[in-house]
């Protein structure tokens, strides 16, 4: 599996068919939640197969914001979501960012805690899931930050 840092117009496709995949046909998240119109403000992240199949994929907001994280349902439990989150946190480090944040399906709080990430705040509903913010504060090591 490789795992690449890709701007929107490079791999629109690519990035449809899964996001179409697994929020629309799998979870009924509405399409215009889905397609909200970040996503050419957004780096993307992206797992390919070793056939160069788009298996995963994630984004990372200007202001630190991590979402969309989708990992077809066949690779899943193998690794591949927290390899796109780790690539979408040291892109935000890269970036200087002192923080991101996520909106946490609250079936995938597990996911992220295992990474670092805090819950804060109460519940909250967004395209009929509850969900839950969550943040992680990075440590000012004064290493990739720089
Ligand atoms: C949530 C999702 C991205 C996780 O991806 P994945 O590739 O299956 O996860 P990984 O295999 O990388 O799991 C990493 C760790 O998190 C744990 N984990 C995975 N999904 C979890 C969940 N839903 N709740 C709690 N822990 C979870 C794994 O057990 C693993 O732990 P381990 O390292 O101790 O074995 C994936 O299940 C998915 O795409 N789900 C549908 C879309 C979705 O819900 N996206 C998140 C929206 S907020």
């Amino acid at each position: 599996m490789t795992i690449v840092l890709v701007e929107f117009s490079e791999a629109e496709i690519e990035i449809r068919a899964v996001r179409d995949t697994v929020f629309g046909d799998e979870q009924n998240v509405p399409q215009e939640i889905n397609w909200d119109g970040n996503d050419e403000e957004c780096l993307h992240v992206l797992a390919r197969g070793r056939r160069g199949k788009v298996v995963a994929t994630g984004r990372l907001a200007p202001d630190g914001k991590i979402g969309r994280l989708a990992v077809l349902r066949l690779h899943r439990g193998k690794g591949v979501g927290a390899r796109i989150l780790r690539k979408l946190l040291e892109a935000a480090r890269v970036r200087g960012l002192s923080q991101v944040y996520l909106h946490a399906q609250a079936q995938a709080v597990g996911f992220y805690e295992q990474e670092g990430f805090q819950l804060c705040g109460a519940p909250f509903s967004e395209g009929g899931i509850t969900h839950r913010h969550m943040v992680l504060a990075f440590q000012d090591d004064g290493g990739e930050t720089g």
